[in-house]
C-alpha cells in the first residue's frame, strides 16, 4: 500500500522546499514540519492497548500505543526527519542505516548500520526524504528484515512512481507514506520535478 498525503499545508510547504532559492536552514525546518504530517498519517491506524488510569476526577480507561516504535533514518538525508518522529513518539528507539548512491551506477552502497534489537511487537518507521529508483529503500528494508523486523512503514517526502513500484514489487508487506508522488526520474535518476539532492540541500554541502 502507498499513500500520498493530501493536505493544503503540505502543498504550500513542499513548494518552498522544492524552490531552488530555499537555503539549508529553511529547508531543514520544512523537512521537519512535513515529516510531522507524514508520521501523524502513518500512525493513524497503529494498534492500541487499554490502560486503567485515575484522573484528578475519576478512574477511566485510557490507551497506550501497543508497539515498540523504532525510527530508522537513512543517512544522510533521513536525519532531517528523525527529530519530528521522536517528537510525536518520544519513547521511540532509533537505528541508523548509512547508504549512498554510487555516482555512476546509482546503486546503493551500504557503509553503516546499527539497529535496536527487534521485539515481537516492534513497528519500524524507515525515514528518507527521497524515494527515487527505490534502490536505497529496498536495500534498507532488506537489512531491516534480516535483523528480524516484520512491521515496517516507509516515510518519504518526495517519491517517484518508479521507486514506489520497485519497493512494492519486492516488499508487498511494507506501507509507504509520502508527501508527493512526482512525475518520473530523469537520466541521472533524479526525481522530476523533485527538489534536487536532499542531503546536500539539508546540510548545505552545495
Ligand atoms: C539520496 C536519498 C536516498 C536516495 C534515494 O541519498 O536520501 O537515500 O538518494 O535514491 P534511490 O531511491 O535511487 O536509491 P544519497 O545517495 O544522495 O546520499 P546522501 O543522503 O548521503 O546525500
Ligand atoms: N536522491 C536525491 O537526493 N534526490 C533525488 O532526486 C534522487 C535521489
Amino acid at each position: 500500500m502507498h499513500k500520498e498525503i493530501e493536505h493544503p499545508v503540505i502543498k504550500h510547504k513542499l513548494t518552498i522546499l522544492r524552490d531552488e532559492r530555499t537555503k539549508h536552514k529553511e529547508f531543514r525546518e520544512l523537512v521537519s514540519e512535513i515529516t510531522i504530517f507524514l508520521a501523524y498519517e502513518a500512525l493513524k491506524h497503529v494498534e492500541l492497548m487499554e490502560t486503567d488510569i485515575v484522573t484528578p476526577v475519576a478512574p477511566t480507561t485510557g490507551y497506550k500505543v501497543a508497539h515498540d516504535i523504532v525510527v530508522v533514518p537513512v543517512l544522510r538525508a533521513g536525519i532531517g526527519m528523525l527529530n519530528s518522529v521522536c517528537e510525536i513518539m518520544p519513547t521511540a528507539k532509533t537505528g541508523f542505516i548509512g547508504l549512498y548512491r554510487d555516482h555512476d551506477t546509482k546503486l546503493p552502497i551500504e557503509y553503516y548500520s546499527k539497529l535496536p534489537e527487534a521485539s515481537d511487537n516492534a513497528l519500524l518507521l524507515l525515514v528518507d526524504p527521497m524515494l527515487a529508483t527505490g534502490g536505497s529503500t529496498n536495500a534498507a528494508i532488506d537489512l531491516i528484515k534480516k535483523n528480524g523486523y516484520t512491521q515496517i512503514v516507509v516515510l518519504s517526502i518526495v517519491a517517484a512512481p518508479e521507486g514506489i513500484a520497485a519497493v512494492e514489487s519486492l516488499h508487498t508487506d511494507v506501507d509507504i507514506y509520502c508527501a508527493a508522488i512526482d512525475e518520473c526520474l530523469n537520466n541521472d535518476k533524479y526525481i522530476v520535478p523533485g527538489l534536487g539532492d536532499a542531503g546536500d540541500r539539508l546540510f548545505g554541502t552545495v
